[in-house]
């Protein structure tokens, strides 16, 4: 086979079959198909698109690229949920906790944060000795016997993703549906579970801008775990705005903690609900959303939910101490409160900009090199939809150096005002499956 026959038949809008497809992951993987090979493809692909049976079978080849976790010696239905990344999203750490508590298993592998979007491990690492580095052997044991662990990755798992990603980063070829779908989900399938529940967000601050695009990448992502076997459903979210109210490590864990214990912020408390129903129900724990949402009520009131994250946190190495009074979760050096300098229906949070806001205080990373500070972030007194007046409480900053005055004009800029009311956005637009 050669692969300049692969790159013409793509150019010319044919069906790739599953030996040229297998053909070229291979030679990914091993080396032997040269970056500009590998990169015109790519581009062809950009133009051209895949159709369902091709996607599919590229995260099938990506996937079989590396290690591919087995997690049948743990019994029952392992549940795993994955989001394309925002700003303030700690869903993972309360829905974990959640479901567990209602005896689904979740086996979580998470990554970490880059640019305005955070990353759940390094959520979890601002607790004082939590060990996101379990081997597949205590990651199994945990899951068989708390029903919950969130780690980083084991072993090699998909690296054709890595030599890929890195060639459309530079090729301009990133925004190819099958593509992203192929890579998301060829990282979920190798990881071992039997359901997969997508959070696909749409808006401002996420990987998709429109509703439209957002449906589009799920139906793809839908398409490749059905045909491979795993029960995949999706949610497409808002992202026009932060997730809760908080932006940054400790504080989206203390987040996380009140909202298991019920006292989380709406939007947060809902998407946290809507995801564990479907979960409930594609892990057969439940049989209606209704019994779902009664079950996700009494694991939260009960105090199981709570119970569970401490759990976990103790399973793995954390400070329980931390969880239980979150006072001792690191803190930042200065707060400042930022108080309205206009009146109005607030219309607009620009996400992605306060993302990068948080960023700069240190929350989150410009390159994969930086370090974390875990303690400094934004706290929002206000979203969507509010009616301010001019001196009012818009948001809280925690941060250890002082803040500059571009930093505050940017934090202003944020913000859009309207004379008139505004709608406030559900935060779940629509399930699909
Ligand atoms: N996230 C991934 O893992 N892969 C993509 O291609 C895009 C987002």
């Amino acid at each position: 086979m050669r692969f300049l026959d692969i790159i013409e038949k793509k150019k010319t809008n044919q069906e790739l079959t599953k030996e040229e497809i297998q053909f070229w992951i291979d030679g990914v993987t091993d080396g032997s198909i040269p970056d500009y090979q590998i990169s015109a493809l790519l581009m062809a692909i950009l133009f051209n698109g895949m159709s369902e049976e091709e996607t599919a079978t590229l995260a099938e080849a990506m996937m079989n690229s590396g290690d591919v976790i087995d997690l049948s010696s743990i019994p029952g239905i392992k549940a795993d949920k994955h989001s394309t990344g925002g700003v303030g999203d700690k869903t993972s750490l309360a829905l974990g906790a959640m479901v567990s508590a209602c005896g689904l298993k979740l086996a979580k592998m998470s990554g970490r944060g880059l640019g305005h979007t955070g990353g759940t491990l390094d959520k979890l690492e601002s607790i004082e000795g939590f060990n996101i580095f379990l081997t597949e052997e205590e990651f199994k044991k945990q899951v068989s016997e708390i029903g919950l662990a969130i780690i980083g990755q084991t072993g090699e798992l998909v690296p054709a993703d890595k030599k890929l990603y890195a060639l459309r980063d530079v090729t301009a070829t990133v925004d190819a549906i099958p593509l992203i779908a192929s890579s998301i989900m060829s990282k979920k399938l190798a990881s071992g579970s039997n359901t997969i529940l997508l959070d696909v967000k749409y808006g401002e601050g996420a990987f998709m801008h429109t509703v439209e695009d957002a449906k589009k990448l799920a139906t793809a992502m839908i398409s490749i775990g059905n045909r491979l076997g795993r029960n995949t459903m999706a949610m497409i979210t808002d992202m026009n705005q932060p997730l809760g109210n908080t932006i940054g490590n400790a504080l989206e864990v203390e987040e996380a903690v009140e909202t298991i214990k019920g006292e989380g912020p709406k939007d947060f408390t809902e998407l946290c609900m809507c995801a564990g129903e479907i979960m409930l129900m594609q892990g057969n724990v439940a049989n209606t959303k209704e019994e779902a949402r009664k079950m996700l009520e009494e694991a939260i009131s009960s105090g199981r939910a709570y119970e569970k994250f401490l759990q976990m946190v103790e399973a793995q190495g954390g400070n329980v101490e931390q969880i239980k009074n979150t006072k001792l979760l690191p803190q930042s050096k200065f707060v400042t409160e930022m108080k309205a300098k206009e009146a109005g229906y607030i219309s607009n949070i620009h996400s992605q900009q306060l993302g990068i806001l948080a960023m700069h205080l240190g929350a989150g990373r410009a390159t994969k090199e930086d370090p974390i500070n875990y303690a400094v972030g934004l706290k929002m007194n206000s979203k969507k939809g509010d009616k301010i007046a001019q001196g009012d409480l818009l948001c809280t900053v925690y941060h250890d150096e002082e803040l500059k005055p571009e930093w505050i004009e940017h934090f202003y800029d944020t913000f859009i005002y309207s004379e008139t009311p505004v709608d406030a956005i559900p935060i779940v637009e629509e399930i699909l499956k």
